[in-house]
């Protein structure tokens, strides 16, 4: 980390955690953050569902819900972009405060709840996206929406034309009773409709689903059927958990959603099983608790085609992104993989 992005993010520390979000993400869309070419060598150079990403490296939904910061981030060395979560409708999501540091263990608790400015405005700014990066959307449900299924194939119609990919989001902890949609029976239906959306727009994009960390064995089982059924594009894995576990910090008994360092083994776990239970046949990309090249590494080799962070972004800023594109060329290196497919799963059973 440079000293003045060192200095920058101790100043951010300082003030209320949304407000420091926005700040930063104002200067990332200001061009005021370093802008950085993307680190890039034939070994860490990949392809998932039909994607030619640069590196497996990418941004994590949530951080520029409303995409307002699309050409600085695509300057900041990510290999691709996931932005969002947009809904069909703009909703204010939860009270503030709703996004809580915990430093001592380098992780996070939000419970926003899907604000966002809905996919109209959205999708404004997607027209005008950067062309030279690989950008996806979160799709969401509204709180008071009648057939929340139907959100997430209404934002994919309406905003396809200029997206690469598109991530189904049912794991969101912080909407009531979202993620009983992961169920069986509702995500069949609701995926059937996402893909029946998808199959409309004019160049048909790569749809992932993404999961939540605190589901049990046989709801991984179902989820790893259905993708398998419905031909999913990938699987992203995890969202936020609402387990609480062994934390110190101040904040840790606040309600939302957790993530971060504590995050890590949790969702690399439930990365491995869905890997084994998937034979390999679906991309996977792993989240949760990604703050190095050692963690990129072992959710790769746990069984992830690529990776994808947030909170670590928020203690170590964006020069994050380069670091661990190339500590993660340095260790395929190492240990004599000449390109990211090789290394894919090849200590998955260490996490089962
Ligand atoms: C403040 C915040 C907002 C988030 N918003 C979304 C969202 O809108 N949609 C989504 O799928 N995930 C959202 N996430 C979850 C992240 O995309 C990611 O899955 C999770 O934070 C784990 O990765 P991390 O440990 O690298 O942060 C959010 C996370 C945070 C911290």
């Amino acid at each position: 980390m440079k000293t003045l992005e060192k200095l920058t993010l101790a100043g951010l520390r300082q003030i209320d955690p949304e407000t420091a979000h926005k700040l930063g993400l104002k200067a990332v869309q200001m061009g005021l953050s370093r802008s950085r070419r993307t680190f890039s060598t034939p070994r860490i150079k990949t392809q998932i569902a039909g994607l030619s990403l640069p590196n497996p490296i990418g941004l994590a939904a949530g951080f520029d819900k409303n995409a307002e910061a699309l050409r600085g981030l695509s300057r900041s060395g990510f290999g691709f972009l996931e932005v969002g979560a947009a809904t069909p409708y703009a909703q204010e999501g939860n009270p503030r405060p709703r996004l809580y540091r915990l430093p001592q263990d380098r992780g996070v608790i939000n419970r926003f709840g899907f604000n966002n400015q809905g996919m109209e405005e959205i999708n404004k700014r997607l027209k005008w996206r950067p062309r030279d990066t690989i950008l996806g959307l979160n799709l969401g449900a509204n709180k008071e929406s009648a057939d929340r299924s139907a959100d997430f194939a209404r934002v994919l119609a309406y905003c396809g034309e200029n997206l690469d990919f598109a991530t189904v989001n049912v794991s969101s902890p912080n909407t009531e009773k979202l993620r009983e949609l992961q169920g069986k029976a509702a995500l069949t239906s609701l995926l059937q409709g996402v893909l029946e959306a998808r199959d409309t727009i004019h160049r048909p994009i790569p749809v992932f689903l993404k999961i939540a960390p605190d589901l049990n064995e046989g709801e991984i089982g179902d989820i790893a059927e259905i993708a398998l059924d419905l031909r999913l594009d990938g699987i992203v894995a995890t969202n936020t958990t609402l387990e609480r576990e062994n934390l110190i910090s101040e904040h840790k008994s606040q309600s939302g959603g957790l993530s971060g360092a504590p995050l890590f083994e949790k969702s690399t776990r439930i990365l491995a099983k869905l890997s084994e239970l998937t034979t390999a046949q679906i991309p996977l990309i792993g989240v949760g608790g990604v703050a190095s090249a050692q963690d990129a590494y072992d959710k790769i080799c746990a069984g992830a085609s690529a990776v994808q962070l947030y909170t670590a972004l928020i203690y170590h800023g964006l020069s994050l992104v380069e670091d661990i594109a190339r500590g993660l060329d340095q260790f395929l290196a190492r240990d004599g993989f000449d390109t990211i497919s090789q290394a894919i799963g090849c200590k998955r059973d260490h996490w089962l």
